[in-house]
């Protein structure tokens, strides 16, 4: 099924549910696409699996509206076997050691499915069940997922809510909240893929990240540590520069990631309210990407892995640097990293996060 099929005609200022989301008190098992759409022209298409951002279409310099989203047409494309397109990434984004860490004295062994390594909650992670979708207001929709106590390995029962709200000043925020009824640990993300031209690759893409220091990882891309300064080598962005511009250099980090694939330090703690984290421009299209967080943390990412054999949107074939992802984050491996900022929700208390994707052009 196209998801086109399924809309209902645009209309201005208003928020378009394409197909009745399913009653609360039943579990959801269908891909379900929502649509969001401001008086700018900027759509959004939000589905119900792994509370996925489907595509993201906003204007160029000259008015024209692309879709700056990696993802697929069909809704079944979400269900097959790809790199987190779009989704939400939980219990915890990003990598555990060993796939394990202790708490109140016990050891819980999460997952393994990045070699030794547990990555972005698992096996099933949240990027990979259905939420309960809710339309809390015209331009926003919630949703809603409780992850079982011992889920991919993590103690506590615990709710997560994600909800998009799209702005008429063209900005997408996301707010997260989770609690749980024992001691956890909880980092959401959501791992969009941006292209802003709308295909080729993002090596020209200008990138602007408000981080003085990065977490330097070893071979399975663990952080080591230690918080390293980017003054002098290819990640100081505090400048904008081409993502491209020093990809391939003679960089011992750069060739552990394949590129750029590390948790870039925003501050020492999350903050009350989104703070500027990063700015991307594309001199091709005019477009401009910036990202507000309160969480610590970003991880840049910029499609390393990606080796064109994922067919996506219009038969593309997804090559190496196709798309960058800032997921905005608390650093990885944290639960073994106590000098990181902690992940740690106590149970009965409440964890919040906010992020917010604003696009505008030049
Ligand atoms: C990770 C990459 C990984 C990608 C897709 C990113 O967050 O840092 O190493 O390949 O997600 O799983």
């Amino acid at each position: 099924m196209k998801i086109s099929r399924t809309f209902a005609a645009p209309s201005v200022a208003a928020l378009l549910l394409a197909a009745c989301g399913p009653a609360p008190s039943i579990q959801p098992d269908r891909v379900t696409p929502y649509r969001l759409a401001n008086p700018s022209g900027m759509e959004v298409t939000l589905l119900n699996y792994g509370a996925t951002i489907q595509s993201i279409k906003v204007p160029d310099r000259e008015g024209k509206l692309s879709d700056v989203l990696l993802g697929f047409d069909s809704l079944d494309g979400y269900k097959g076997t790809h790199p987190y397109i779009g989704a939400i990434v939980g219990r915890y984004g990003n990598r555990i050691a060993k796939g394990r860490f202790t708490l109140n004295g016990v050891e819980y062994k999460l997952a393994t499915n990045d070699k030794t390594n547990h990555l972005h909650g698992g096996l099933k992670g949240f990027d990979k069940v259905y939420w309960r979708a809710r339309e809390i207001a015209p331009n926003a929709i919630e949703f809603t997922y409780v992850s079982a106590d011992g889920e991919e390995g993590y103690p506590g029962t615990l709710t997560a809510k994600v909800t998009y709200t799209l702005t008429d000043s063209n900005e997408l925020r996301i707010a997260y909240e989770a609690a749980s009824d024992k001691d956890t640990v909880v980092n959401l993300t959501n791992h969009a893929y941006f292209n802003l031209t709308g295909s080729g690759d993002i090596l020209k893409h200008e990138l602007l990240l408000k981080a003085d220091r990065f977490t330097p990882v070893d071979a399975g891309l663990i952080p080591t540590g230690e918080l390293r300064p980017v003054a002098g080598t290819p990640f100081d962005f505090t400048t904008a520069t081409p993502i491209g511009a020093r990809i391939a250099a003679a960089d011992d980090q750069l060739k552990l990631g394949g590129g750029y694939d590390h948790n870039f330090v925003l501050a020492d703690t999350i903050r009350p309210e989104p703070v500027l984290a990063a700015q991307v421009y594309d001199p091709s299209s005019g477009r401009v990407l910036e990202v507000l967080t309160t969480e610590p943390g970003v991880q840049l990412y910029t499609g390393n892995f990606l080796d064109g054999s994922l067919k996506g949107k219009g038969g593309q074939a997804y090559a190496r640097n196709a798309a960058f992802c800032l997921e905005t984050q608390h650093f990885p491996d944290s639960p073994n990293q106590p000098a990181f900022p902690t992940v740690l929700l106590k149970g009965g208390s409440s964890y919040r996060s906010a992020t917010i994707f604003k696009f505008s052009r030049r």
